[in-house]
């Protein structure tokens, strides 16, 4: 857009018109305000007619397109694909794959008149139990890292923007709007900043959206620390930084930190002490509180962004994405990440073998989570169908008490969905309602069980660390017991499916069942997905991006209420990170707790060896080669992680970090693969808080190449001659 001449622009600009560009129109189709052009978006920014200034319409979310799929009015649908969940990406870890998601992401939102993605998530999982978690890739800063830069190059190959969100230290739900996160510069830039910096740094996003809550005594959106200093100064973000929506308290104050755009707009309509922002800026030129250059600098910076977008460019956009092609790679991107927890022989299925299925996700199954990263696919398929689908034969008369059951215990009161924001939020079932001699007889003419474990959560709520969410409910585990006993009394299997989008407790029950495989929340091909995994038709290649801990109180965060929720525990304000940098891996590896499966864990039909490693420093880079062959007898692709673990020094270090990971490609039995990887000598620093800059220390490293965290085949080891510093 060299014709878009910034300067000439801002310079026929009033002061009122200034302002109206950087806050949105209000929540669209809310509060009485009408739809910005596309139905359902979250967000639109104001037209300056006289200016030839378009609006331009934003849309979440990570898992696909959030738009309304109907309009009053209109027989056309406007539905998008619904692609697995954040998690569910980076269990791949495939970022060639997700890069292609990212792709018909953008595709999709510029297909229906949509200029910017409000995704990917990019905070990281500090703890299971963040309602958010689905939407958000993994404890490890890298892996999220990646796979966000992956998602938004994709997004924006499509000529959409993306906007990694939220921006920082947003690891809860739990007074989201104004709690006060406290963490240590050194776990904020290893940990929580990091994950932002490589996206930032590698694919360049137009947009970061700033974070509701407050780090260190300031609100996210309102730091100038954060946005000017770290995002902009340091590591050269040239984008537009948008507040989370009506996050903050001051919009003087958001524009002063570098917030450049103000979301939705028109906050007084759900906050009696919020004002108009528009009139708030303006107010604020006049009386010398906001110089109006300062203003000047996020309306250059709206403008540049504006600039980009379809809407500016004039594009005519279909409304006819290609559903189709893209429900295909839903499909792929799911069968990548379906990760096998545990299997005593008991997968894969023989073709046609004759299955028992158990749970009410096997009909309700759940795609994603709640929220803004919820979608309105054209399908969803369930496990059930799934399993009908793939040659299994299903139990019918089984399945039909299900759904009797579902449908009956949906009318009442108690079971009914809940409408929010019109999403369904449906309570739990109760899962016991079939008796022992029901159970025992389905063992009888059946060669296995299936047993669906589903769990749903969103934004604005965190989970529990209860029955029923975090663990199997009563009702769950009675029925567990009963089909349990019933088919192993027969010698026949139990497989578990886990319909989830983060960790659950398995240690107590896990030895019970014969498989168990994780599907996550796969989106619109759930069913097909898990139903593939059973019989072989996909071997599973996933592995995990998050650990599993045995119990709720092994998680760090649980030592103290102070550490999560916060405090006050009833209504907590303020959350103290006091693990510091030993989240996840880094902290069950350092401190010798033994996870139910660790991160990186994932089984495959077939096996996978190991050998040949070599390490090589090379200037200022770690070379790693090996080699890794299929010697099962399934075709299969491995997650080969590297990791490396730091000499003492100076700075505490945990055990071991993840530093690079590959995915083979499909391996036949007898294939192999030469791996090689590149570590940056500087990606080995740790910031050293004592002097504010980044420190590799001298020293012996060792390289440790592995199936997962805990299942390491091969290591070497490079040296650092010299302490290496740098400024951040
Ligand atoms: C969420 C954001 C989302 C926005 C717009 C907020 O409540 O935190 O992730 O993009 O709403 O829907």
């Amino acid at each position: 857009m060299s014709e878009f001449d910034v300067e000439s622009i801002v310079s026929q600009m009033t002061l009122e018109e200034k302002a109206k560009l950087l806050v949105g129109i209000g929540m669209p189709g809310l509060f009485g305000n009408p739809h910005s052009r596309v139905h359902g978006a979250a967000g639109a920014t104001h037209a300056i007619e006289r200016l030839g200034i378009p609006s331009v319409v934003m849309a979440d979310g990570p898992a696909g397109v959030r738009i309304s799929p109907v309009r009053e009015g209109d027989a056309r649908t406007y539905h998008a694909t619904a692609f697995p969940v954040a998690v569910m990406l980076a269990s791949t870890w495939n970022l060639e794959l997700v890069e292609r998601v990212g792709r018909a992401i953008g595709e999709e939102a510029r297909e229906y008149g949509v200029d910017v993605l409000l995704a990917p998530g990019v905070n990281i999982h500090r703890h299971p139990l963040c309602g958010r978690n689905f939407e958000y890739f993994s404890e490890d800063p890298l892996l999220s890292g990646l796979f966000a830069a992956a998602y938004v190059r994709g997004v924006q190959s499509a000529g959409v923007g993306a906007t990694p969100k939220h921006f920082a230290a947003n690891e809860q739900e739990t007074n989201r709007f104004f709690i006060d996160t406290i963490v240590s510069e050194r776990a904020l830039r290893e940990i929580y900043l990091k994950p932002f910096e490589i996206v930032v740094k590698e694919a360049k996003p137009w947009a970061v959206m700033s974070a509701y809550n407050k780090l260190n005594g300031k609100y996210c959106s309102q730091s100038e620390w954060l946005l000017t200093k770290v995002l902009r100064e340091e590591w050269g973000f040239n984008g537009i930084v948008m507040t989370d929506w009506f996050a903050g308290d001051n919009p003087v104050e958001q524009v002063k930190a570098g917030n450049d755009l103000i979301m939705p707009g028109k906050a007084y309509q759900i906050n009696p002490n919020r004002k108009d922002e528009v009139e708030e800026l303006v107010n604020a030129v006049k009386r010398g509180e906001l110089d109006e250059r300062v203003l000047d600098a996020s309306v250059k910076r709206v403008l540049k962004f504006l600039a980009k977008t379809p809407a500016l460019r004039g594009y005519r956009y279909s409304n006819q994405p290609d559903l189709e092609a893209h429900a295909g790679l839903a499909y792929e991107a799911a069968s990548e990440g379906v990760v096998l927890l545990k299997n005593n022989g008991a997968l894969p299925l023989k073709e046609g073998a004759r299955v028992a299925v158990f749970g009410t996700g096997q009909i309700e199954t759940v795609r994603g989570g709640t929220g803004s990263g919820w979608t309105y696919p054209r399908y969803v398929v369930s496990i059930l169908e799934g399993l009908r689908e793939s040659g299994l034969k299903v139990d019918g008369e089984l399945a039909e008490m299900y759904q009797k059951y579902v449908q009956e215990m949906r009318k009442l009161d108690a079971y009914k969905p809940k409408e929010f924001f019109g999403q369904p939020i449906k309570p739990r079932l109760p899962e016991d309602f079939l008796d022992t001699e029901m159970v025992n007889k389905v063992a009888e003419r059946n060669d296995a069980a299936i047993f669906v474990i589903a769990r749903v959560s969103g934004e604005g709520a965190d989970r529990l660390p209860t029955e029923g969410d975090f663990y199997l409910a009563s009702d769950e585990r009675a029925l567990l017991k009963k089909v349990c006993s019933a088919f192993h009394a027969l010698g026949k299997n139990v497989i578990m499916i886990l319909n989830i989008g983060a960790p659950i407790e398995v240690a107590s029950w896990r030895d019970d069942v014969n498989a168990i495989l994780l599907v996550w929340q796969a989106g619109q091909e759930t069913g097909r997905i898990a139903a593939d995994a059973l019989v072989g038709r996909i071997n599973p290649s996933g592995k995990l991006p998050t650990t599993f801990p045995r119990d709720w109180p092994d998680v760090p965060v649980a030592k103290s209420p102070e550490c999560y929720p916060g405090t006050p525990p009833e209504n907590p304000r303020v959350v103290k990170y006091c693990e510091g940098v030993y989240v996840g891996y880094r902290y069950y590896d350092t401190y010798g707790v033994e996870p139910a499966y660790e991160f990186g864990f994932g089984l495959s039909y077939t096996k996978f060896e190991y050998g040949n490693l070599t390490v090589e420093r090379v200037g200022d880079k770690v070379r790693v080669s090996f080699e890794v062959v299929n010697v099962g007898g399934y075709p299969g692709k491995e997650v080969a992680q590297v990791y490396v673990r730091a000499p003492k020094g100076k700075l505490d270090k945990p055990f071991q970090e993840l530093k690079a990971f590959k995915k083979t490609r499909l391996l036949k039995p007898g294939e192999s693969e030469r791996i090689e990887l590149a570590i940056n000598v500087k990606d080995l620093a740790s910031f050293d808080e004592s002097e504010g800059v980044w420190l590799v220390e001298k020293g012996v490293y060792e390289v440790r190449v592995g199936a997962s965290s805990r299942n390491i085949k091969l290591t070497g080891t490079f040296t650092i001659e010299n302490d290496i510093k740098f400024k951040p």
